[in-house]
């Protein structure tokens, strides 16, 4: 099923690197071009807080990308503690279960007491690395695309607002978690280019049709030639996309 977003989709660059020197330049390069960066485990157990604030200057939204997991009162308290950072989206594993994903939630929500602007939650399903097999090894029965619902069910019920989610997992998320819910969608490839490790992509246009609302795009703009070049043909490619929709 179609879904017609009224914005067009906005670009997160992954930055998959531990080396800051690299980021910076890299921010500095897509300010303006992009809507958003996505810091990672590599970058942010590298450099940490201090390494974040660095990229967050520059005023770019931020989705710290940790996928935390753990004990209910633990991840409460880790998101209490990024809470200070102000990132945009921040995710927890839903596989850490429905108190889990209450406790985030109930913290994230408590930053606006403190004066911080509450990220918005956001559950990781099922790894796009785990096939059905891998899920059958761990005793989860069925599809991944069931568990990618089971969990985006229990994410909802217990105050994530969105998921991380392949392309291909679109269509059936939207039509079960409705237009509110935010899909983030990886694995995303322009015509034509290089698909790298990603073994099912989508380009641009074909996810923001689908349902997407925030495509995270990495190495196709991290590894042209002109970065910045790369960032806006995808941009202009998405609002042309929405104008003859
Ligand atoms: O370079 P590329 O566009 O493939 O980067 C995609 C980014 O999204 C990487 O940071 C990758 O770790 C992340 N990601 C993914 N697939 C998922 C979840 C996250 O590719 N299912």
């Amino acid at each position: 099923m179609m879904q017609e977003r009224a914005m067009s989709a906005e670009i997160y660059c992954a930055l998959d690197t531990p080396d800051i020197g690299q980021a910076e330049s890299l921010m500095q390069r897509l300010s303006g071009h992009i809507d958003g960066l996505k810091i990672g485990m590599e970058f942010f157990y590298a450099h940490g807080a201090v390494g974040y604030q660095k990229l967050a200057a520059s005023g770019v939204p931020i989705f710290l990308d940790l996928k935390l997991h753990d004990i209910p009162n633990t991840v409460a308290q880790a998101v209490r503690a990024l809470a200070p950072l102000e990132p945009r989206l921040l995710n927890v594993h839903g596989g850490g279960g429905g108190a889990m994903m209450r406790a985030a939630a109930d913290a994230a929500a408590q930053a606006e007491d403190k004066g911080f602007a509450a990220p918005t939650m956001l559950a990781v399903t099922v790894l796009t690395s785990l096939a059905e097999s891998d899920l059958h090894d761990m005793g989860i029965k069925g599809t991944p695309r069931e568990q990618v619902l089971r969990l985006a069910e229990l994410a909802r019920t217990n105050g994530m607002q969105g998921v991380v989610c392949s392309a291909h997992e679109i269509d059936a998320l939207r039509a079960e978690m409705g237009d509110e819910f935010k899909l983030i969608v990886p694995g995303i490839r322009p015509a034509g280019s290089d698909a790298h490790d990603q073994k099912r992509v989508m380009t641009p246009e074909q996810a923001q049709s689908a349902g997407a609302d925030i495509l995270v795009i990495g190495r196709a703009i991290t590894e042209a030639e002109n970065c910045a070049m790369a960032a806006q043909a995808i941009k202009t490619a998405l609002l042309a996309a929405k104008e003859t929709a």
